[in-house]
């Protein structure tokens, strides 16, 4: 038993060539593939990204290149965008299992019976839910254009708002609309504390407080700036502030400390003392996995053809709102 373990574990490192960033380069190659990379992936993966962005640069990405393969380093939900925009092209996901909490706590019935309780109101959700949900809505948003897409809703138009309730909230603050709110969160963004973050704002007095929208009200209540990862980075490389605490998932942190080593970057707090403010979903990727998938053409992103055409719709009417 034990012999037979060892040389599996041997095999799986047989396979992995020395020169992982070599291999990944001379596949891209070969597949005419492009690297997609969201900001919370490890750094290795983020140094071989052909275009690293948040979740709306990732799906004008995805609508727009010519590649026939994209490898989605990112969470099930925005690979799976990517294979509503390209249903003929090959779509892997290094880790088919690289979910999203706040996804998983939408599930497609428990919307549909939610969305029917409201038959007036237009549904507006966030990128992050299953393409079921998607297919449910009237217009997608992400966080950085969510306010933009709503202020363009007429006023007296009913909305629902699914299925972050921080960033619903936060999006009814900057509008002044009543959105009637899926009950969703985030679990690392859930995890900052405020405690802690008062804390620290006080033993760096000079440094800037900048949050993800996905944080807390109790929490955001301390920022000196709310955006998406990629109005984050930014923020934090056009503001005269030399230090900054993060309050979004820490992987943006290796893109500013390389982009931006004239400033100094610290990592908002959580609650207990564990890395929990890491995301589990998006930290399942690999570069190994990544290269595995690329070289044996899979996991990849299928989806049921009804439902990337029902999903396609309110995503492209984001895509048109946000132009
Ligand atoms: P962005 O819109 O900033 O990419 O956010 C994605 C996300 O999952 C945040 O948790
Ligand atoms: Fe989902 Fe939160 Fe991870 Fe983003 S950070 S992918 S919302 S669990």
């Amino acid at each position: 038993m034990f012999i037979t373990e060892s040389k599996k574990t041997n095999t799986y490192f047989d396979s992995i060539p020395d020169d992982l960033f070599a291999a990944i380069e001379d596949l891209k190659k070969e597949l005419n593939a492009v690297i997609l990379v969201h900001y919370y992936q490890e750094a290795d993966i983020q140094d071989i990204a052909d275009f690293l962005g948040d979740s709306l640069g990732l799906s004008q990405q995805a609508a727009t290149t010519d590649a026939d393969v994209i490898v989605f380093a990112g969470v099930h939900f925005m690979a799976e965008t990517a294979k509503i925009l390209n249903p003929n092209k090959l779509v892997l996901l290094p880790d088919l299992d690289a979910g999203c909490s706040m996804a998983d706590g939408c599930p497609a019935e428990e919307f549909a019976a939610f969305k029917a309780a409201h038959p007036d109101h237009l549904v507006v959700c966030y990128v992050n839910c299953s393409a079921a949900v998607k297919a449910m809505s009237d217009i997608i948003c992400t966080s950085s254009n969510a306010v933009k897409i709503v202020n363009q809703i007429p006023e007296d138009q009913p909305i629902i708002f699914a299925p972050d309730k921080n960033l619903g909230r936060y999006v009814s603050e900057q509008t002044g609309r009543d959105l009637v709110l899926w009950d969703g969160s985030c679990m690392v963004h859930e995890i900052f504390s405020e405690k802690k973050i008062v804390q620290l704002k006080m033993e760096h007095p000079q440094a800037e407080f900048i949050a993800h929208p996905e944080c807390e009200e109790q929490v955001l209540r301390h920022a000196n700036f709310i955006g998406s990862t990629k109005a984050l980075f930014e923020y934090s490389k056009q503001s005269a502030a030399e230090k900054f605490i993060i309050g979004t998932e820490p992987g943006i942190l290796y893109q500013m400390e390389k982009q931006i080593p004239e400033k100094q970057f610290i990592a908002a707090p959580a609650t207990g003392n564990c890395a929990c403010n890491e995301c589990p979903h998006m930290r399942l990727n690999t570069l190994e996995k990544l290269y595995l998938a690329m070289k044996n053409r899979g996991p990849e992103i299928t989806l049921p053809e009804e439902i990337r055409v029902a999903a396609l719709k309110p995503l492209q009417r984001m895509l048109e709102m946000s132009a």
